[in-house]
Protein backbone atom coordinates (compact mmCIF):
# COMPACT_ATOMS: atom_id res chain seq x y z
CA UNK A 1 0.00 0.00 0.00
CA UNK A 2 1.55 4.08 -0.95
CA UNK A 3 1.22 5.97 1.81
CA UNK A 4 2.42 9.80 1.52
CA UNK A 5 3.14 11.45 4.90
CA UNK A 6 0.94 14.93 5.12
CA UNK A 7 2.06 16.38 9.22
CA UNK A 8 5.63 14.81 10.05
CA UNK A 9 6.85 13.77 13.65
CA UNK A 10 8.35 17.28 14.22
CA UNK A 11 4.84 19.07 13.13
CA UNK A 12 2.76 17.07 15.44
CA UNK A 13 5.24 17.23 18.03
CA UNK A 14 4.98 21.27 17.75
CA UNK A 15 1.03 21.33 17.86
CA UNK A 16 0.78 18.53 20.64
CA UNK A 17 2.62 21.35 22.53
CA UNK A 18 0.61 24.20 21.61
CA UNK A 19 -2.30 22.60 22.76
CA UNK A 20 -1.32 21.03 25.85
CA UNK A 21 -0.35 25.24 26.72
CA UNK A 22 -3.85 25.97 26.02
CA UNK A 23 -5.58 23.56 27.81
CA UNK A 24 -3.39 24.06 30.95
CA UNK A 25 -4.09 27.88 31.12
CA UNK A 26 -7.74 27.48 29.85
CA UNK A 27 -8.18 25.18 33.55
CA UNK A 28 -5.77 26.21 35.46
CA UNK A 29 -7.94 26.20 38.27
CA UNK A 30 -9.84 23.48 37.59
CA UNK A 31 -8.76 19.49 38.48
CA UNK A 32 -9.40 18.18 34.73
CA UNK A 33 -9.83 14.05 33.77
CA UNK A 34 -8.02 13.89 30.35
CA UNK A 35 -9.91 10.90 28.41
CA UNK A 36 -8.81 9.33 25.61
CA UNK A 37 -10.98 7.21 23.39
CA UNK A 38 -9.53 3.81 22.41
CA UNK A 39 -8.01 2.58 20.32
CA UNK A 40 -7.42 5.74 17.85
CA UNK A 41 -6.03 8.31 20.48
CA UNK A 42 -3.71 6.28 22.51
CA UNK A 43 -0.63 7.90 21.38
CA UNK A 44 -2.15 11.53 21.05
CA UNK A 45 -3.13 10.95 24.67
CA UNK A 46 -0.24 10.05 26.46
CA UNK A 47 1.67 12.87 24.02
CA UNK A 48 -0.83 15.22 25.24
CA UNK A 49 -0.69 14.31 28.89
CA UNK A 50 2.79 15.23 28.99
CA UNK A 51 2.54 19.04 27.59
CA UNK A 52 -0.67 19.45 29.70
CA UNK A 53 1.51 20.85 32.90
CA UNK A 54 -1.51 21.44 35.33
CA UNK A 55 -2.24 18.77 37.50
CA UNK A 56 -4.82 16.45 35.35
CA UNK A 57 -5.98 12.75 35.94
CA UNK A 58 -6.39 10.32 33.37
CA UNK A 59 -9.32 7.72 32.05
CA UNK A 60 -9.88 6.31 28.92
CA UNK A 61 -13.21 5.02 27.07
CA UNK A 62 -13.19 2.22 24.39
CA UNK A 63 -15.99 2.36 21.68
CA UNK A 64 -16.82 1.12 18.56
CA UNK A 65 -18.77 2.27 15.85
CA UNK A 66 -20.61 -0.68 13.72
CA UNK A 67 -19.54 0.43 10.21
CA UNK A 68 -17.02 -0.79 7.47
CA UNK A 69 -13.47 -0.10 8.20
CA UNK A 70 -13.08 3.34 7.05
CA UNK A 71 -16.81 4.53 7.63
CA UNK A 72 -18.72 4.95 10.96
CA UNK A 73 -22.40 4.38 11.08
CA UNK A 74 -22.71 6.55 14.38
CA UNK A 75 -24.24 3.72 16.17
CA UNK A 76 -21.93 2.96 18.86
CA UNK A 77 -21.05 0.66 21.27
CA UNK A 78 -19.08 1.40 24.36
CA UNK A 79 -16.52 -1.33 25.12
CA UNK A 80 -15.34 0.27 28.49
CA UNK A 81 -16.63 2.92 30.30
CA UNK A 82 -15.10 5.64 33.14
CA UNK A 83 -13.82 4.16 35.78
CA UNK A 84 -15.09 6.58 38.44
CA UNK A 85 -18.54 8.41 38.10
CA UNK A 86 -18.48 11.92 35.89
CA UNK A 87 -20.92 14.01 37.74
CA UNK A 88 -19.14 17.20 38.25
CA UNK A 89 -16.24 16.97 36.89
CA UNK A 90 -14.16 18.72 33.81
CA UNK A 91 -14.02 16.12 31.37
CA UNK A 92 -11.90 16.78 28.46
CA UNK A 93 -12.47 13.92 25.39
CA UNK A 94 -8.90 13.33 23.87
CA UNK A 95 -9.86 12.01 20.36
CA UNK A 96 -7.85 10.95 17.33
CA UNK A 97 -10.18 12.34 14.49
CA UNK A 98 -13.75 13.83 13.63
CA UNK A 99 -14.46 12.59 10.36
CA UNK A 100 -18.52 12.73 9.88
CA UNK A 101 -19.10 13.75 13.77
CA UNK A 102 -21.08 10.84 14.52
CA UNK A 103 -18.79 9.18 16.82
CA UNK A 104 -18.44 12.27 18.60
CA UNK A 105 -21.56 13.49 19.37
CA UNK A 106 -22.86 10.00 20.41
CA UNK A 107 -20.22 10.18 22.99
CA UNK A 108 -21.01 13.73 23.98
CA UNK A 109 -24.94 13.07 24.43
CA UNK A 110 -23.95 10.26 26.19
CA UNK A 111 -21.46 12.17 28.63
CA UNK A 112 -23.70 15.51 28.91
CA UNK A 113 -26.41 13.29 29.83
CA UNK A 114 -24.07 12.82 33.61
CA UNK A 115 -23.92 16.25 34.43
CA UNK A 116 -20.13 17.23 34.31
CA UNK A 117 -18.95 20.28 35.63
CA UNK A 118 -17.78 21.26 31.78
CA UNK A 119 -17.38 18.72 28.61
CA UNK A 120 -14.24 19.88 26.06
CA UNK A 121 -13.23 17.76 23.21
CA UNK A 122 -9.78 18.01 21.88
CA UNK A 123 -9.22 16.13 18.57
CA UNK A 124 -6.20 16.02 16.99
CA UNK A 125 -7.27 15.78 13.64
CA UNK A 126 -10.65 17.23 12.03
CA UNK A 127 -11.76 16.65 8.69
CA UNK A 128 -13.72 20.20 8.60
CA UNK A 129 -15.46 19.57 5.23
CA UNK A 130 -17.22 16.45 6.29
CA UNK A 131 -19.17 18.25 8.69
CA UNK A 132 -19.68 21.73 7.08
CA UNK A 133 -20.92 24.30 9.79
CA UNK A 134 -20.56 22.58 12.67
CA UNK A 135 -17.66 22.98 15.35
CA UNK A 136 -17.27 19.67 17.07
CA UNK A 137 -14.50 20.49 18.81
CA UNK A 138 -13.07 23.18 21.32
CA UNK A 139 -9.30 22.36 20.64
CA UNK A 140 -8.29 21.05 16.79
CA UNK A 141 -4.66 20.08 16.47
CA UNK A 142 -4.62 20.15 12.67
CA UNK A 143 -7.70 20.37 10.20
CA UNK A 144 -6.98 17.81 7.08
CA UNK A 145 -8.80 17.54 3.45
CA UNK A 146 -11.01 14.13 3.09
CA UNK A 147 -8.30 11.45 2.96
CA UNK A 148 -7.82 8.40 4.29
CA UNK A 149 -5.44 9.04 7.28
CA UNK A 150 -3.16 6.43 9.41
CA UNK A 151 -0.50 6.89 11.62
CA UNK A 152 -0.18 8.75 15.45
CA UNK A 153 -2.62 5.95 16.76
CA UNK A 154 -5.09 5.80 13.66
CA UNK A 155 -5.18 3.16 11.70
CA UNK A 156 -6.50 1.00 8.56
CA UNK A 157 -8.17 -2.16 9.12
CA UNK A 158 -5.91 -2.17 12.86
CA UNK A 159 -2.71 -1.30 10.98
CA UNK A 160 -0.10 1.56 10.77
CA UNK A 161 -1.20 2.70 13.69
CA UNK A 162 2.55 2.53 14.96
CA UNK A 163 3.91 5.10 12.22
CA UNK A 164 5.04 8.78 13.85
CA UNK A 165 3.82 11.11 11.52
CA UNK A 166 0.21 11.18 9.76
CA UNK A 167 0.07 9.69 6.08
CA UNK A 168 -2.42 9.11 3.67
CA UNK A 169 -3.10 6.30 2.05
CA UNK A 170 -3.74 6.14 -2.04
CA UNK A 171 -6.70 3.78 -3.10
CA UNK A 172 -8.71 4.31 -0.58
CA UNK A 173 -11.81 6.01 -0.07
CA UNK A 174 -12.66 7.70 3.38
P1 LIG B 1 -16.82 9.66 12.53
O1 LIG B 1 -17.88 9.06 13.40
O2 LIG B 1 -17.20 9.57 11.07
O3 LIG B 1 -16.44 11.07 12.92
O4 LIG B 1 -15.55 8.72 12.63
C1 LIG B 1 -14.72 8.76 13.72
C2 LIG B 1 -13.89 7.51 13.85
O5 LIG B 1 -13.69 6.84 12.59
C3 LIG B 1 -12.51 7.90 14.35
O6 LIG B 1 -12.46 7.90 15.76
C4 LIG B 1 -11.63 6.86 13.69
O7 LIG B 1 -11.55 5.70 14.49
C5 LIG B 1 -12.33 6.52 12.40
N1 LIG B 1 -11.80 7.32 11.26
C6 LIG B 1 -12.42 8.30 10.59
N2 LIG B 1 -11.64 8.81 9.61
C7 LIG B 1 -10.48 8.11 9.68
C8 LIG B 1 -9.25 8.18 8.93
O8 LIG B 1 -9.04 8.97 7.99
N3 LIG B 1 -8.29 7.29 9.30
C9 LIG B 1 -8.43 6.39 10.32
N4 LIG B 1 -9.56 6.31 11.05
C10 LIG B 1 -10.58 7.17 10.73
MG1 LIG C 1 -10.52 3.36 13.91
Amino acid sequence: MNYKVIISEDEIRERVKELGKEISSDFSDKKVILTGVLKGAYIFMSDLSRAVTIPHSIDFMAVSSYGSSTTSSGVVRILKDFDFPITNKHIILVEDIIDSGLTLKYLVNLLKSRSPASLSVCALLDKKSKHPGESLADYVGFEIPDKFVVGYGLDYDQYYRNLPYIAYLENIKG
